[in-house]
């Protein structure tokens, strides 16, 4: 977390009931709807200037669809963006584009995500075509080229096309594009994913150097806990449309209490063998249930091994567990759970 984190309390961002469902139709000639994809369906959190959000769940359970509802790259059906006090959601034209550069995305494909036929100095300058007044004309190459160096490219490779550099190189073009209109919040879906682990460290110290030094706020999206753990502050854990817990670091990696948050902290390799050992695991089984017909009550009742006749009854709350309600620890904040359960540590720290 960068200090302006730590100084400045108030949200940037302040997501709230967010849902969005996609329309199932049937019929070529009289399209009919037949139910909905709730790929998004009630998820709320804030996003503080200069710390960073890990999001993590499996794949389907609606991470992209967040990071396009924050871009407005898509509508939500309900619920709000509030952007600095400001619904952000449904802007359009000036007022939309004015919000758009203060937020922007970098993608989980460094190979797809970078057009082939542009040179990387016209893909990193490209942000400046849509909003000129942020680079005067003559002043382009010099800002593109700086924004190469911040990044940790050689500027003198200005003119190179996208397939004359590595994954991790692509990747921080993708990262130099994102920062050319100095935002405030970047979303980052799954940016490293696509990356072999070695280098996966080396572009996540970047993104963490670049926080640091223009108090970016990230909202971190990943399928795996272990590689959000080192560069959030707060992790929120989706499960079918839903954040099911969280928390700060400390309190998801040491003491989750969702039985989903635990079977993924279960799945995580860790190098201690007397934990490895010690430590309970916990094979999630069966596969996710469509988002278009989603279990009654808790969502996650059809693989978990603690679900009991209230899991399919009674919808958890995302709260503090009553439980917990009295703890002063981390084992206090929001689990989405009936039965929530601190099992220690599953993770080495
Ligand atoms: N435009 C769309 N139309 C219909 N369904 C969609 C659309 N976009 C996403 N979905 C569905 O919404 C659900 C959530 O998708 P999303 O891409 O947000 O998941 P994700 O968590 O990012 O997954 P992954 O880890 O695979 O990237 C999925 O079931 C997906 O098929
Ligand atoms: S509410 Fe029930 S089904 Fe859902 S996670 Fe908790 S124990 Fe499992
Ligand atoms: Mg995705």
């Amino acid at each position: 977390m960068s200090d302006v984190a730590q100084k400045s309390p108030e949200p940037i961002l302040e997501v709230r009931g967010l849902v969005k469902h996609f329309p199932l139709t049937r019929g070529i000639l009289i399209r009919r709807g037949i139910g909905a994809v709730q790929a998004v369906d009630g998820v709320s959190f804030d996003l503080r200037p200069g710390e960073t959000l890990g999001i993590v769940g499996e794949s389907g359970c609606g991470k992209s669809t967040v990071a396009r509802l924050l871009m407005n790259l898509e509508r939500p059906t309900v619920g709000s963006i509030l952007y600095k006090g400001e619904d952000i959601s449904r802007l359009s034209g000036r007022a939309l584009k004015a919000v758009r550069r203060n937020i922007q995305m970098v993608f989980q494909d460094p190979y797809t995500s970078l057009n082939p036929r542009m040179t990387v100095g016209d893909i990193v300058g490209e942000p400046f075509d849509i909003h000129p007044e942020a680079a005067p004309k003559k002043d382009r190459r010099r800002k593109v080229q700086e924004l190469l160096d911040v990044v940790g490219l050689n500027p003198e490779y200005v003119n190179r096309y996208p397939h004359q550099f590595s994954g991790g190189q692509r990747q921080r073009i993708g990262i130099a594009r994102g920062l050319a209109l100095n935002p405030e919040i970047i979303v980052a879906d799954e940016p490293v994913s696509a990356l072999d682990v070695s280098v996966q460290a080396q572009v996540i110290n970047l993104m963490e150097r670049l926080q640091q030094e223009f108090g970016l706020a990230y909202m971190f999206i990943a399928h795996d806990l272990s590689i959000v753990r080192h560069i959030s502050d707060r992790v929120a854990v989706m499960y079918l449309g839903r954040i099911v817990e969280t928390g700060t670091d400390q309190e998801i990696y040491e003491h989750a209490t969702h039985p989903y948050t635990q079977a993924l902290l279960s799945a995580v390799p860790v190098p201690d063998p007397e934990l490895s050992r010690s430590r309970e695991r916990i094979i999630l089984v069966g596969d996710v249930p469509s988002p278009a017909d989603p279990p009654s009550g808790c969502r996650f009742r059809t693989r978990c091994w603690k679900a009991q006749a209230l899991c399919a009854e009674v919808d958890p709350p995302l709260a503090v567990p009553a439980e917990f309600a009295a703890a002063t620890g981390p084992v206090r904040h929001a689990s989405a759970c009936h039965f929530a359960e601190d099992k220690g540590q599953l993770v080495s720290g």
